[in-house]
């Protein structure tokens, strides 16, 4: 109560000041009201074109960070290699010489996977994601585990589906699917200078189905920057395999390596691949989905033969 009745003698005291003031400032502004007025419309026509110019520059990509594009979607690349510094997230982690990266960086091929196995590939990616779907726009589906996207969940598709699995997938969908996992993992040993039997698969390995249906758990929140190293320990080397084409089969969706003062960016296309190491020298996160459906399948190798996993079997 107290500091309200001090406060309130102010009003008038306040209110009395701006009255005083008035008579005079109209006074003075009576005679160029025409000139005010008029800078008035200059002014605010001026703001409007600072706005628009604002916004054209920021859809222009002036603000979304984008300076360097490693792979444009129309392009065919026989092979792209960046070597870049590797991070100390290694150290932490046994090492395994001749497999753990000595040698950092990240590379793309549209020529090691043809369109027709993304193609197949992906209708395995669409079969198995049909039997379920999140309720945001991010689902899975790993042919290992079995984890696949339901409403807020997941299910273990081979328990939830038993024998039945079998009327789904086909022996031949998982002989392709070992088929791509086996050319790229040549590809990254190459790429690394490493053998390709150091190389162990591990998980999670998932397809993603994404669309611009908003998020509705932390699982359909795909567009964070993050390191795989720090979020699955066991990765060495990522792959990701595009099932889609930017620009034809969905927009946004981009990936984007993330480094301090440039961002580049790989623009999906069905049957490229992109591959990496997993540490902090490859920071990366994924556009956010404007429209269309963006598939894409994700494959990590470790070094480390006690998180190796087996290629998913018909059973
Ligand atoms: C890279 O992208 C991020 C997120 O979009 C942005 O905050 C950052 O400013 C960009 N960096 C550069 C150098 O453009
Ligand atoms: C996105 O996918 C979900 C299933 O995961 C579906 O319910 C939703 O309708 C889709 N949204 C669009 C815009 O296609």
């Amino acid at each position: 109560m107290a500091p309200q009745r001090r406060g309130a003698p102010k009003a008038p005291e306040g209110s009395g000041a701006a009255e005083r003031r008035r008579p005079s400032s109209t006074k003075s502004v009576r005679a160029p009201r025409e000139v005010q007025r008029k800078w008035l419309r200059t002014s605010v026509l001026g703001a409007c074109a600072v706005l628009a110019g604002l916004l054209l520059w920021s859809s222009m990509g002036g603000d979304d960070g984008v300076t360097e594009v490693l792979a444009h979607r129309g392009e065919i690349l026989p092979g792209r290699f960046i070597e870049v510094p590797c991070s100390e997230d290694y150290d932490s982690h046994r090492r395994f010489e001749g497999c753990s990266p000595r040698k950092c960086g990240r590379g793309i091929t549209d020529t090691v996977i043809t369109r027709d196995e993304a193609q197949r590939i992906r209708s395995i990616a669409e079969k198995g994601l049909s039997l379920g779907g999140s309720d945001g726009g991010a689902s899975i589906l790993d042919l290992h585990s079995g984890a696949l996207s339901v409403g807020k969940h997941f299910v273990n598709l081979y328990r939830y589906f038993g024998d039945k699995i079998q009327t789904v997938f086909s022996e031949e969908d998982f002989r392709l699917y070992r088929d791509v996992r086996q050319k790229v993992q040549l590809t990254i040993a190459q790429a690394f200078g490493i053998s390709a039997s150091s190389l162990y698969l591990t998980k999670p390995t998932f397809f993603s189905r994404i669309n611009s249906t908003e998020a509705r758990t932390a699982h359909d929140e795909y567009w964070h920057a993050h390191v795989d190293k720090v979020t699955y320990g066991s990765f060495d080397y990522t792959s990701l395999l595009y099932l889609s084409d930017y620009l034809d089969d969905f927009s946004g969706g981009r990936f984007v390596f993330m480094e301090e003062g440039a961002n580049r960016t790989v623009e999906p296309r069905a049957g490229r691949v992109s591959f990496f190491t997993s540490g902090s020298e490859n920071l990366h996160r994924v556009e956010k989905v404007q429209w269309g459906t963006r598939y894409a399948v994700t494959i990590a190798f470790t070094c480390n033969p006690d998180h190796g996993i087996a290629d998913p079997v018909f059973t």
